[in-house]
């Protein structure tokens, strides 16, 4: 089998790698890292594995086997490349770990004979076949600590603060951290923005005594950070400021839920390579692990939690 890490790195990408070398090799599986994603597949960057070759990466974020976003997968000439080197190397099974586009590129694989496994690596929490993807919940821990420390000089000076994190498409990293972070506000892609109703909720804040306001923007809504810092400072006469947090929120080591998430999914990974299941799309749902058909998996729609978000409002009042 081979294993690979495609698109945005997110901590816990490491712990899968881990997992599916280790209960590979416990399963009598040969097991191939492949560098770079897609991109390193396409050029036969690819190694065998042994156990001591993930060690010491556990705790570690990023992807010992690199990573890539691949222009050249998006060409079906380079997909049916892809798929005959991996057959000449006898790779019956691949472990796809990444967000939507990598699981995409999975699925074409599949499609050519290759019976791939995909598993949710991304902090964007934008597979809607799984509750959570792998690295989503480091990543709002780490704008958590960003917030609680912004909100420390925000209050000192008596000031509006909008954070803005990933997530361009899917506002998760917003939603959970402006839920669990206590901010006024979350300004998503998936709501249309009200930046008058954000002005009007930070002066009654103030009224009440608030010394700070925290409002957290994703990087895919309409109005760009310094422009909408502009408009709350013109709609409420305080000061605001910016602060993007854009790549801090991809490193750092991953917590225990994305270590154990990462360890499941490699898990039923592997036992299913090695019943010779078909291609399956793998996660957590309802607290349990899951695996769909790839195909069926990748056609989910999205439920936005419309409690989630309007519990921000209620809880910040
Ligand atoms: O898909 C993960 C993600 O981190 C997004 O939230 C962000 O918009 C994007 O990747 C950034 O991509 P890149 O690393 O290619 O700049």
């Amino acid at each position: 089998i081979g294993v690979l890490t495609s698109g945005g790195d997110s901590p816990g990408m490491n712990a899968a790698i881990r997992a599916v070398v280790r209960l590979g090799i416990d399963k009598g599986l040969e097991v191939w890292g492949i560098e770079r994603g897609f991109e390193g597949l396409l050029d036969g960057e690819l190694r065998i594995m042994d156990r001591g070759s993930v060690g010491d990466i556990l705790h570690r974020g990023g992807t010992v086997l690199k990573t890539a976003r691949s222009e050249r997968f998006m060409d079906p000439k380079w997909v049916d490349k892809a798929a005959e080197l991996l057959k000449a190397l006898d790779i019956g099974g691949l472990v796809v770990i990444g967000g939507d586009g990598s699981l995409h590129g999975g699925l074409e694989l599949a499609e050519r004979g290759i019976t791939v496994m995909g598993l949710p690596g991304t902090i964007d929490n934008d597979l809607n076949y799984t509750d959570f993807t792998i690295g989503f919940d480091t990543a709002v821990s780490t704008v958590l600590e960003a917030v609680s420390k912004i909100r420390d000089t925000s209050s000192a000076h008596d000031r509006t603060s909008v954070i803005e994190v990933m997530g361009r498409h899917c506002g998760d990293i917003a939603l959970y951290a402006a839920l669990a972070g206590g901010a006024e506000c979350a300004l998503l892609p998936e709501k249309e923005e009200d930046i008058s109703g954000v002005c009007r909720k930070i002066i009654e804040g103030s009224n009440r005594g608030k010394l700070h306001s925290i409002i957290i923007k994703a990087e895919g809504t309409a109005t760009p950070g310094d422009k909408l810092v502009k408009m709350i400072e013109e709609g409420t006469g305080k000061e605001t400021k910016l602060v993007v947090l854009s790549y801090l929120q991809r490193g750092g080591s991953p917590t225990m839920s994305d270590r154990l998430l990462a360890t499941l999914c490699a898990e039923k990974a592997v036992n299913l390579l090695a019943e010779d299941s078909c291609s399956k799309a793998i996660g957590i749902s309802g607290g349990a692990i899951v695996a769909y058909d790839l195909a069926d998996a990748l056609k989910m729609p999205k439920v936005f939690d419309e409690n989630l978000y309007s519990m921000i409002d209620a809880l910040s009042k």
